[in-house]
């Protein structure tokens, strides 16, 4: 947000009037310390979040009282009506007020990517723990600012985190688990697929998601940068190299009209697309393993598909989230005339997470990944330890990104990941495997 787009104005949602900080809220009644947020962006991602800043408190025992102090955005009567849907104590217009006031803890980052390193290092500079959705930044040179900023405030004990939420879909926290514990014993490969189709129609409108000055790249950043996290997540390995191709099939797009769902109605006037439609690269992992990876938002027919299979030399586990409470799991010294693949239905209260939640069978959705993430950072916030995916973390999938582009843009020549005066790429340690 642009100095000129702010009027400064904070408002109560049902008090259009009102323009006040809270500063007499710091325990409550039960003795624990609040965590005063602020959510900046009130889009898809804001009602993701703002469903989990809700909902996590409900049903986890959560060390800190999160308190929806205020939500941003740019446009007044916009962000009020939000605050109201969603529950936030008030509307502001500008971030630096919220960075700035003393009942705001945690600044939650849920706008494009162009706007995260301003926005962050703003924030941890001022004091407040800031959850950044991903891609961290749409630049190496933004990330290694973001997580520099970073590295400086986790000394003064204020920390950070990246929003890579499909770490905490049951299934995939449990894939972690279960390749931790050498269920699969030494992995050869893996297939990771991001799938989408919203992109197929060439006359679907411009957003900002097809603008690199606000996103970055496309498929890759938008839904590969999931992949990467995630693989290297249960993995607990690094993509050292890749070889890589981008493709854009549909450069020009009439511009946007009315925002609806990711994407909208169309204007009479066109735009250029600078970024790519599809995302396929191939890598090597640490330890000696093999990835294939594909990211496109123009698989016709997939909706929303993340696939993600790892073959080992004793077994296999496969995901696929539009199946999102289920893990296949490959025994590979089961007897011969029983081998195949199970399906686990990841909803035992031994599984991740699921304890909280409801009876066994009874399955866990989109939104869920948000409410564990947010239990996560809480706790990780009252302890004073760092949350995972650290922003160091964000940074080096951000390399990762960054490989496969300048690998695409010189003949899909093999590229290395990290920098090389860079230390070994970081991957966060598996944690306990089920969070109650
Ligand atoms: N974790 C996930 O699975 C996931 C899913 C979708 C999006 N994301 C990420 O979340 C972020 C937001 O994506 P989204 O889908 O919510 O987008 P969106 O377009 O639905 O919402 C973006 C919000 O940011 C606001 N905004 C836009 N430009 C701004 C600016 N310059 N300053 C302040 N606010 C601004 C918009 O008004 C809107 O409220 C992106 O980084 C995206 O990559 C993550």
């Amino acid at each position: 947000m642009s100095p000129d787009e702010t009027s400064a104005a904070a408002t109560r949602p049902d008090d259009t009037s009102a323009d006040e900080t809270r500063s007499d809220e710091t325990r409550g009644d039960d003795g624990r310390a609040d965590l005063g947020v602020a959510m900046v962006g009130h889009g898809f991602m804001g009602a993701a979040h703002s469903q989990a800043w809700r909902t996590a408190p409900a049903f986890f025992d959560l060390p800190l009282a999160p308190r929806m102090t205020a939500i941003v955005g740019r446009d007044a009567d916009a962000t009020r009506a939000a605050a109201a849907r969603w529950g936030w104590g008030r509307a502001e217009s500008d971030w630096r007020r919220v960075v700035e006031s003393d009942d705001v803890q945690l600044v939650d980052i849920c706008s494009p990517g162009s706007t995260h390193v301003e926005i962050a290092v703003a924030a941890l500079e001022a004091g407040k723990h800031v959850l950044c959705e991903k891609p961290l930044a749409n630049t190496v040179a933004e990330a290694e600012r973001m997580a520099e900023a970073a590295a400086a405030a986790a000394e003064r004990g204020v920390l950070a985190m990246v929003g890579f939420s499909y770490r905490r879909v049951p299934a995939i926290t449990f894939a972690r688990d279960l390749v931790a514990r050498g269920a699969i014993g030494e992995l050869r490969q893996v297939r990771a697929l991001y799938l989408q189709d919203w992109l197929v129609d060439p006359e679907g409108p411009m957003t900002w998601r097809l603008d690199k000055a606000a996103a970055g790249s496309g498929s890759l950043g938008d839904i590969g940068a999931h992949l990467v996290d995630a693989v290297q997540f249960v993995t607990g390995r690094a993509l050292t190299d890749v070889s890589g191709l981008l493709h854009t099939f549909t450069t020009e797009r009439p511009l946007l009209g009315e925002v609806r769902g990711l994407g909208g109605t169309a204007s009479s006037e066109r735009g250029q697309v600078t970024v790519d439609d599809a995302a396929i690269f191939t890598a090597r992992i640490e330890g000696g393993a093999l990835g294939t990876f594909e990211a496109t938002r123009v698989a016709t027919g997939r909706k929303n598909a993340l696939r993600l299979e790892f073959s080992g030399t004793g077994g296999a586990v496969a995901i696929d989230l539009e199946r999102m409470n289920e893990i296949e799991v490959y025994d590979a010294g089961a007897p011969v005339d029983q081998l195949g693949f199970r399906t686990v239905y990841v909803t035992e209260p031994e599984h991740p997470y699921a304890a909280s939640w409801w009876p066994t069978g009874h399955g866990l959705g989109y939104e869920h990944a948000f409410s564990h993430q947010v239990r996560d950072l809480v706790v990780a916030l009252a302890a004073g330890e760092q949350p995972t995916p650290s922003f160091a973390e964000g940074l080096q999938v951000q390399r990762v990104l960054a490989a496969v582009e300048r690998s695409a843009a010189d003949g899909s020549r093999w590229t290395p990941t990290a920098p090389a005066s860079a230390p070994p790429a970081t991957t966060s340690p598996a944690p306990a495997a089920a969070a109650s």
